[in-house]
């Protein structure tokens, strides 16, 4: 593997565009009624160790039908984008689907530079070590940060942007969000830039809520990892066995719904708050969702941002969408 070099450079924004810090976030979520935690707090280095397990569990489908389509499909997407491109990449933790797409670049121009923008540090220094090695012509321009605050700071390209939002992410919001959000980046971008992004589909209850409960029991992990926060960084005194991991999908909404249960009521105390947060036997905390798009969706969702759908490419057995939306 390459050691990172001077084709490396990283920008650390800090928590700066993030909404809360853990402490803030603790505070306010776990004082609410109902409870709740902001999914970005899941990614400290252990987190985004946890995700990439989580991409390798056989019932975690989306990984899988988004890598085909990138694998299968990278040389038609950047021809439907149109060269010479800059890419960038919103939530790249370790930037594993990416490579595909740098390749396919790689081989309509001369170089390419790449602008990851991630919170988690530890993931962008490991996609950018594998995306490096044995690519002499890629440079690699980093930001550690949220990557609304990311785009914003894009300023002016001297290539055409390809704006990669893949594996799901755009899910994490509410469809007000990420219309809102997808608004904000095409305002961040010049006219004919690109944005591909990933967006699971509906399909029936089984296949998702196995999904994000897998057997292996990775994602329950990944959950309670929220937990292990609370305990290492902010003197939590709980237990993670305590809580279990549920994922119930909401079918009239498209929502899959991520939550940590307590076992039994109990009292948790919060050394660096100086807080105490009771909890009732079967009491949850809402710690992620993760909003599913029939393809009209996909459509009105664009629409709404003043994005232009161009394309979409589907998964073999259309489960998964990458779609192609044009800043115009
Ligand atoms: C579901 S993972 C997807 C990773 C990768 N793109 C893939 O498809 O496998 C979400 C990624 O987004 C990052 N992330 C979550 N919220 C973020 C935010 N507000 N700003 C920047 N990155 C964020 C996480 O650190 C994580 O690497």
């Amino acid at each position: 593997m390459t050691k990172l070099d001077e084709r490396y450079e990283l920008l650390d924004l800090g928590t700066e565009g993030l909404s809360e810090s853990l402490a803030e976030a603790t505070q306010r979520g776990l004082t609410a009624s109902p409870k709740e935690l902001p999914c970005h707090l899941f990614y400290d280095e252990r987190g985004s160790r946890l995700f990439d397990e989580i991409t390798e569990q056989p019932e975690y489908y989306p990984a899988q039908a988004d890598e085909e389509i990138l694998r299968d499909r990278a040389a038609e997407i950047v021809a439907a984008a149109g060269g010479p491109l800059e890419l960038v990449e919103l939530g790249s933790g370790s930037s594993t689907k990416t490579a595909p797409v740098v390749d396919a670049i790689l081989a309509t121009q001369d170089d390419l530079v790449y602008r990851p923008i991630d919170v988690s540090r530890a993931a962008l220094e490991w996609g950018a070590e594998n995306l490096l090695d044995g690519r002499d012509a890629l440079r690699v321009r980093a930001v550690c940060g949220d990557y609304a605050e990311g785009l914003a700071r894009l300023g002016a390209g001297e290539r055409r942007r390809l704006v990669l939002w893949l594996g799901s992410s755009i899910g994490n919001q509410t469809r007000d969000e990420a219309a809102d959000f997808l608004r904000r980046a095409r305002e961040a971008l010049a006219p004919g830039d690109a944005l591909l992004v990933g967006i699971d589909l509906r399909k029936d209850t089984e296949t998702l809520e196995a999904a994000y409960d897998d057997s292996a029991g990775v994602t329950a992990e990944f959950n309670k990892n929220l937990l292990h926060r609370l305990r290492d960084d902010l003197g939590a005194d709980l237990d993670p066995a305590d809580f279990v991991h549920r994922a119930i999908y909401d079918r009239e909404a498209g929502v899959v719904r991520i939550y940590l249960e307590s076992r039994r009521d109990q009292v948790i105390e919060i050394d660096a708050l100086d807080l105490e947060i009771p909890f009732e036997q079967g009491e949850r905390i809402h710690t992620e969702d993760s909003t599913k798009y029939s393809l009209e969706e996909i459509d009105a969702l664009a629409k709404r941002a003043g994005l232009v759908r161009e394309r979409t490419w589907l998964d073999g057995e259309e489960r998964f969408s990458e779609s192609l939306l044009r800043v115009s």
